[in-house]
């Protein structure tokens, strides 16, 4: 047999057939570095969970009040209260899975506030209160309720997208899950609950399968060691009726690189023995890349950097934390392989990307705003790779936050709407779900960099390959900010019937959209010629591609 990397060498020079984009904004710029990329048509993975791709909503900032709920009276195009441009992108990207209402909210939430008649809904403090700025809107402060389970599911609905509901450990009793569960679940006119749930108007049950019990409970939702939130867990998540809908618990994970809350919660999950694994569908990890500081400090504040006004180091810098996505993954799973040989639990990525100091919000006033750039798009490419690389561990993911929060696909006020460029990765990315991931073997010279006088790299060239039938989908990411990457791309054992490439980048890795200027940055798809197994391609800088090859 040949070798996989003298095959892909031999049919280059012999096939001829060079794929060379039809366009090329550094065609004539600095020399490209030469990569190689080899997609194993029989090396698959796993199939990749669509869910990989799933969004979390937090009742926090501009998030819900003005990004998605502006209400069933307002001039703003809508849906029954829920903003139309949102609606019709979020279709778009094939949005999956959306997480509500936190977050460190759902810790501080009370479901039944956010049900029954609108205009009898309680005003209640939001977890977020203290942290707001001078400037924030009344409701961001004072929950006014009008946007509660009813209108989240049927977001959901519109959308396409399953609902992942994170309930409250820390403040409510365990009572309270299993009732929101009946109120979500239980069969038309069989509850006094369900009744009220279609007293709304919604007499079918929701059939609300993802449960998050807890948010961060080693943080805001409890302060709990690893060993009283697994006791807490257990108690909360048995017997809890499922009235014929599967019921996936997701137990509040590590964060970061806690590696002792890994092992400490499942230790003391199966005190009680094995089979209690059965019941934990998930664990979620938490990562967030925020620190800037280039090592000078660990501090949450200080550490910080911002989202608009990057130097290169800093654009490097925050780039090789995304790639420190991949060790988490290991890692955690390694630990959790130690407890559950069979790997009954999956990871739920349940809240990652960068994090900045206040500064760039496009609307003021609404805490946790930053404007995403190519930096965050080529971050968030880093990161969707990742989880396609690791499609057996990683059964969901929601990107934090939705919209006007963090590392946001949509920004929104009052009628303005832009997508940002994260949102435009959403959208080339969605072509992963549900493929089969292939290895894939990028060779390529790291990129190096001064950190501070000190040399630091991160890899030169990244990416992830899934299988759809007949068409084959390879995104990858050029980190460099000046070095296109002259790459052969090579399919062993497959012939490429058509091409089209679709590239994100920008001449100033600031790019970013605006209100006013929504389409500074935005994908360009071209089609593009190719016959045989082999072609070259060059990678721009500081982008985020797409292939869609379909095989003979
Ligand atoms: O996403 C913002 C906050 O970050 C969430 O509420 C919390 O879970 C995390 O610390």
């Amino acid at each position: 047999m040949i070798e996989r990397r003298e095959f892909l060498r031999n049919s280059l020079l012999a096939a001829g057939t060079l794929l060379v984009p039809k366009y090329s904004a550094l065609a004539s710029g600095p020399p490209a570095r030469k990569s190689r990329v080899e997609i194993l048509l029989d090396e698959p993975l796993g199939i990749i969970s669509a869910n990989i791709y799933g969004h979390f909503a937090e009742n926090l900032g501009g998030v819900i009040y003005d990004g998605i709920w502006v209400g069933e009276n307002s001039s703003i195009p809508n849906v029954n209260g829920i903003r139309k441009e949102l609606v019709e992108h979020m279709r778009k990207i094939k949005a999956p899975v959306v997480r509500f209402p936190g977050g460190c909210f759902a810790d501080s939430y009370d479901w039944r506030d956010g049900v029954g008649p609108t205009d009898k809904r309680p005003r209640r403090t939001n977890f977020w209160e203290g942290a707001e700025p001078p400037n924030s809107p009344a409701n961001h402060r004072y929950d006014p309720n009008q946007f509660g389970t009813n209108e989240f599911v049927r977001f959901c609905k519109l959308i396409g997208s399953q609902p992942y509901l994170a309930a409250n450990l820390r403040s409510l009793p365990a009572e309270e899950f299993y009732r929101w569960v009946e109120y979500c679940n239980s069969p038309a006119g069989s509850t006094t609950l369900s009744e009220m749930r279609a007293a709304s108007g919604n007499p079918e049950p929701f059939q609300v399968r993802f449960w998050g019990v807890g948010n961060e409970s080693w943080g805001c939702g409890g302060n709990f060691t690893a060993q009283e939130y697994a006791v807490e867990f257990r108690r909360f998540t048995t017997w809890v009726p499922g009235f014929g809908q599967e019921l996936s618990f997701i137990a509040s994970g590590p964060n970061d690189d806690n590696w002792e809350w890994t092992r400490s919660f499942l230790e003391e999950i199966v005190r009680k023995g094995g089979g209690q694994l059965k019941s934990i569908y998930g664990l979620a990890l938490h990562y967030y890349a925020w620190n800037l500081s280039r090592g000078r400090t660990r501090d949450w504040n200080a550490g910080k950097g911002d989202a608009l006004k990057f130097d290169v180091t800093d654009w490097y810098e925050l780039l090789r934390q995304g790639e420190v996505m991949e060790s988490l993954i290991t890692g955690h799973w390694q630990i959790m392989g130690e407890i559950d040989r069979e790997h009954h639990v999956k990871l739920v990525v349940d809240e990652w990307g960068p994090w900045y100091r206040p500064g760039s919000e496009m609307t003021p006033g609404n805490i946790l705003e930053q404007t995403p750039t190519l930096r965050d798009a080529v971050f968030s490419g880093i990161t969707l790779d990742l989880f396609n690389q690791h499609p057996e561990k990683i059964a969901m993911a929601n990107c934090a936050q939705l919209i006007n929060c963090l590392n946001s696909l949509y920004l929104a006020h009052e009628d303005k709407f832009c997508v940002t460029p994260v949102g435009h990765v959403f959208d080339m990315y969605a072509a992963h779900q549900g493929g089969q991931s292939l290895r894939t073997i990028f060779s390529t010279p790291g990129v190096h960099y001064e950190r501070d006088a000190n040399p630091a790299s991160l890899p030169g060239l990244g990416g992830s390959a899934s299988l759809h039938d007949k068409v084959l989908v390879l995104t990858a990411v050029n980190p460099h900010v000046s070095d296109p990457c002259e790459t052969e791309i090579g399919i062993p054992g497959a012939t490429i019937k058509s091409a089209t490439v679709t590239t994100l980048t920008a001449a100033d890795i600031h790019a970013h959209n605006t209100f006013e200027q929504r389409d500074l940055i935005a994908p360009q798809t071209k089609s593009v010629e190719t016959k045989g197994q082999v072609f070259s391609y060059q990678f721009p800088p500081a982008s985020v591609t797409k292939f869609t090859l379909t095989l003979e």
